[in-house]
Order: structure tokens, then C-alpha cells, then sequence
């Protein structure tokens, strides 16, 4: 969508909750034709809106197009600079890499890559990420003047919010592994009454110098109303089995709100209050888990999570590990 004077139109629309707004009036406080009018309606259906159009008493909006287009994000979302810009694709291979380019012509701080669909998602550890059509895909640039060991608390940070919006958007008990997925409770196919299952994940990627971050590109996948391939259906799900349809557009929103509190909190105040909330919420705190780490796989009893956000591992043999990154899974 362009032009000045069709936002506009879209906005008055979507201000008159109940019944028209007549063309002489749009006419009026934008000072255009009808004419004018007239093709801004049609540009907006085009995009996906759905307007009726009444000769005597004018245009009523009636439904939004079911894509995170910027403009629909940006109306009346409350934050200071997350999503004050953002650049929007239909499909593309994958957000980060493209908010990385961004990032690196100068993006500001708080810019997003959001894609309907990806076709080279990436995951942690090289892994691919699978993105089809009905997911958020989206990617943050952040300058914060951290360190490169500080970078975590940002990977929190996204997951915190994520967990927080989803929590709040559907009533659903959300749960955070360390340091980056969102965990569902969902009913098991055996005997166990429910086990977990990841419905979000975070990739946080950075540009650093020695003790000092250039900027952080901070990319979030989250399965919303998208279905899932069979060989990820053991170890992940969509919030639309455990939900109804989703509004993604809410949950976008309520995420990068989220998101820009509890980064600028962190910018404030440290990582305090975000360890808090990632200790309360933790899916794995006291248990059995499963490590993957670049040497193999490690089974251990998950301890605790430090202040410099490591998690301490107990081992079989009583011996105690810290670890700043590695695929955890519950379960031995
Ligand atoms: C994980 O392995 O858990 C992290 C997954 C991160 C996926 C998101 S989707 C948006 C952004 N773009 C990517 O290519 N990856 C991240």
C-alpha cells in the first residue's frame, strides 16, 4: 500500500467502528476527489481488505487482510522504536540474513524483517527452520552497548516476551527452555498426561568486536497457524492445536511490545528481573535433561541458571558444569 491519503482512509475506516463514514466526508478532511477516494478503496482491496461501498451512505471496513503488513502492525502499537520501521515480504529465504544486510547498511535500532514465509529458515546450530505460510517470522536489529557474553540476556529477552504474549493472547501455560524456546504443554499420545512441545524459538546472531557488540539481529520463529511436517511433529507444535485461530496480527504486536519493555529494562537495570522471569517460567529447572554440545550429548540434571545466564548441569558422577550454549531437550 502507498500514498499518503489511503492510510488516511484506512485509519478513518478503522476509527468509525460502527457504520459508514460517507465519501464527502473522507472527501473533506482529506481534501481529495472522490475519484480519488474511490481509488484508494480499490488499492486497499487489492490488498486484501474487505470494504463495502454504499452510494448513498459511503465505505465501512470490514475485514483486515490476514498478513503482518507494517501498517497493521505499526496501528497503535505501543513502543518507542521496536517496529517503528519495518520492512515486509511475502517470501524470502530467511529474516535474519536480511536484517543482517540491514543492519550492516546502518538499520536503526529497533528495525524488523517480518516474512509471510521463509524458504531457508535458519535455526540454532545450523539447523534449518521450517516457515511456512501461518507462522510469525521476524527479525530485531538492536544496538545495545553490551558485551558479545551479555548477547543472551537478548535472546531472553525475545523468548520472555514471546512466552509472556502467547500467555496472554490464548490463556495457554507457556514455559521457557533455556536459554530460547517457548514450551506447550500438549496431550501426549502415551500414557505421560502431557508433555512439552516448542512453539517458538529464537536465533539471536550478532556483529561483535573484542568486549564490544556492533549490533545484534535477534530473529524469532514462532508456529501460529502454520501446520507442521511430520518429522517435527514429536518435538514441536502450532499454537492453533492448543488455541483457535490465532490473530497473528495481536500476537505480533503484543510481542515487539513486549520485546522493547523488557529490553529497555534490561538496558536500565541489568539482567535481574528478565532472570527472574526466565527462572519462574522454566521448563527444565530440576530436571533430567539432555545436552547437545559440539563434543556430544551429555544426560545431567539441569541445576540452575546463573547470573551470567549459563546453566549449571549436575552430572551422574556429582560433578558440576556450566554451559553458555547447547541444545537441551528434556528427558534423558
Ligand atoms: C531455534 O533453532 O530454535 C531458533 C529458530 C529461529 C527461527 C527464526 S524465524 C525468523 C528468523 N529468521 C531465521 O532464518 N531464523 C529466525
Amino acid at each position: 500500500m502507498s500514498t499518503r491519503s489511503t492510510k488516511k482512509i484506512l485509519n478513518t475506516l478503522k476509527s468509525k467502528t460502527k457504520g459508514f463514514v460517507s465519501g464527502e466526508q473522507l472527501g473533506t478532511s482529506l481534501k481529495i476527489s472522490r475519484t480519488a477516494i474511490w481509488k484508494s478503496v480499490e488499492r486497499l482491496r487489492s490488498n486484501g481488505y474487505k470494504i463495502e461501498a454504499h452510494k448513498k451512505e459511503g465505505y465501512r471496513l470490514l475485514g483486515i487482510p490476514d498478513s503482518l503488513l507494517p501498517q497493521e502492525i505499526q496501528y497503535a502499537l505501543r513502543t518507542k522504536f521496536v517496529g517503528k520501521k519495518i520492512h515486509y515480504f511475502k517470501k524470502i529465504p530467511s529474516t535474519n540474513e536480511h536484517a543482517k544486510r540491514f543492519a550492516a547498511q546502518g538499520a536503526s535500532e529497533g528495525t524488523v524483517v517480518i516474512a509471510e514465509m521463509q524458504t531457508r529458515g535458519k535455526g540454532r546450530l545450523g539447523k534449518q527452520w521450517v516457515s511456512p505460510a501461518g507462522g510469525i517470522w521476524m527479525s530485531v536489529v538492536l544496538r545495545p552497548s553490551c558485551s558479545p557474553q551479555e548477547a543472551i540476556f537478548v535472546t531472553m529477552i525475545a523468548t520472555l516476551a514471546a512466552r509472556d504474549a502467547i500467555e496472554d493472547l490464548t490463556g495457554l501455560k507457556a514455559f521457557i527452555k533455556w536459554p530460547n524456546d517457548v514450551m506447550l504443554k500438549v496431550p501426549s499420545r502415551k500414557k505421560s498426561p502431557s508433555v512439552l512441545r516448542k512453539v517458538c524459538g529464537v536465533l539471536t546472531e550478532m556483529a561483535a568486536e573484542v568486549g564490544r557488540v556492533n549490533y545484534l539481529v535477534v530473529g524469532m520463529g514462532l508456529n501460529v497457524n502454520n501446520e507442521l511436517p511430520r518429522f517435527l511433529e514429536d518435538i514441536a507444535c502450532s499454537l492453533c492445536e492448543r488455541s483457535h485461530e490465532v490473530d497473528r496480527l495481536a500476537l505480533t504486536k503484543s510481542i515487539l511490545e513486549k520485546f522493547e519493555y523488557y529490553y529497555l529494562l534490561f538496558l536500565k537495570e541489568g539482567p535481574g528481573s528478565i532472570l527472574r522471569q526466565v527462572r519462574k517460567y522454566s521448563a527444565i529447572l530440576d530436571k533430567t535433561v539432555r545436552v547437545d554440545l559440539p563434543g556430544g550429548s551429555i544426560s545431567a540434571k539441569a541445576l540452575r541458571i546463573t547470573d551470567r545466564g549459563t546453566l549449571v548441569l549436575k552430572m551422574k558422577n556429582g560433578t558440576k558444569k556450566d554451559i553458555i550454549a547447547g541444545e537441551v531437550s528434556l528427558g534423558t
